[in-house]
């Protein structure tokens, strides 16, 4: 029997975004992106970012089910973020999902940001015509703005973090360094377009944590080393242009370097069927490259070490970047799961905010 759909709200940061998914499939992906609010800021300003989700929620709903043309008397369910995310723009989320439910007698299911980015490569566009075969265990690689963690997959639902990062995640630390440049908020995806026409050698940028062996990761010294080298340069006269290509090239490779590097070590400690790449730095091909280069090296060591048992790691990323930022339709892919798992939640009072759930808890 096919998957009945459900309607997936998320408003855990700066984007209203409801999407309606039915299994694993995508009928619709609708993101009310709040970028051009918060530039000017350079940051996230979360009583900005709640009036805006309070504007975008309800056209935002709206359109997901239209482009899904389906009416709420089709629906299973309502799934929202519950957590983990800024308080004040959760709340209208939950607060939303909570009232359509009321209104349609539907049941509710809270769904943790992270695990969604976790398993947003499960998402499959609503031609696809095969249920996704999972070769467990899983470690999954979540990259964001606001996190960065290595998390063990043995089911879904069943999460250990591995690791994770000491302080900044890796897309604030490349946000960070791209507002040295000047580079506009956010600016990972500037700094990939610039570091395409850089080299990535010119700045001798550290590799953090090589002497410390758990996977915890740490990008402050890479935004202090940048800080410093960029005063220094600029202490004599501007950056060129070809400059700042070559400081995002390096920039840009330290931050990954750094993740690869933790990978290697935790992939020679631990067995992995599948390695999967989430959350809003996935989007980035050079970081999809160093990964998979990564995985080759790991498993061409592994045959010459004679373990000749470790075999293709699947690699697997969302099928669209819309699917990498954030979005609703991941939070459709968890609570399709959960909905078969009956873990569905009949009264929105009792739904409250978690602005810090960890995935493992
Ligand atoms: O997942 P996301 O949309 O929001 C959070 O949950 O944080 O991630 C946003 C982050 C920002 O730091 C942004 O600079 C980064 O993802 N990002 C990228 C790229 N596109 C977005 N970083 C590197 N390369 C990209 N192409
Ligand atoms: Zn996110």
């Amino acid at each position: 029997m096919p998957d009945k759909p459900i309607l997936a709200i998320d408003t855990s940061c700066d984007d209203t975004s409801a999407a309606v998914v039915a299994g694993t499939k995508v009928l619709s992906n609708v993101i009310a992106s709040q970028t051009q609010l918060h530039k000017q800021y350079g940051g996230v300003f979360p009583t900005v970012a709640k009036q805006a989700h309070l504007e975008n929620i309800n056209p935002t709903i709206a359109a997901a089910l239209k482009k899904a043309r389906l009416n709420p008397e089709d629906l299973a369910a309502v799934a929202v973020t519950v957590g983990p995310g800024l308080a004040p723009a959760l709340e209208i989320g939950i607060n939303s999902a909570a009232q359509f439910a009321e209104e349609n007698s539907l049941p509710l299911i809270a769904v943790n940001h992270i695990e969604a980015h976790a398993l947003s490569v499960l998402a499959e566009r609503k031609t696809a015509d095969s249920e996704p075969t999972i070769n467990f265990p899983v470690l999954a690689i979540i990259v964001s703005g606001g996190h960065t963690e290595f998390v063990q997959i043995k089911d879904i639902g069943d999460y250990k973090i591995l690791g994770s990062t000491l302080d900044d995640a890796a897309g604030e630390c490349l946000d960070k360094i791209g507002r040295m440049l000047n580079l506009g908020y956010p600016a990972g995806a500037t700094i990939e377009k610039f570091a395409k026409l850089g080299d990535p050698k010119a700045f001798d940028f550290p590799l953090p944590l090589t002497q410390i062996k758990d996977y915890n990761l740490s990008f402050s010294g890479l935004k202090t080393y940048a800080r410093n080298k960029l005063e220094e340069i600029t202490g004599q006269k501007p950056l060129t242009k070809q400059e700042t290509y070559d400081f995002c090239a390096s920039a840009q490779n330290a931050v990954f370097r750094h993740i690869t590097y933790k990978l290697n070590k935790i992939l020679e400690n631990e067995q992995f069927g599948e390695v999967w790449l989430g959350g809003g730095v996935a989007a980035n091909s050079q970081l999809r490259k160093m990964i998979r280069t990564e995985l080759k090296a790991f498993e061409k060591s592994q045959h010459k070490k004679g373990r000749n048992e470790v075999k293709n790691i699947r690699f697997r990323i969302p099928y669209d970047h819309r699917l990498c930022m954030d979005n609703a339709a991941m939070i459709g892919v968890v609570a399709g799961f959960k909905y078969k798992r009956g873990q569905l939640v009949q009264n929105g009072e009792t739904l409250d905010r978690q602005p810090r759930w960890k995935i493992d808890n």
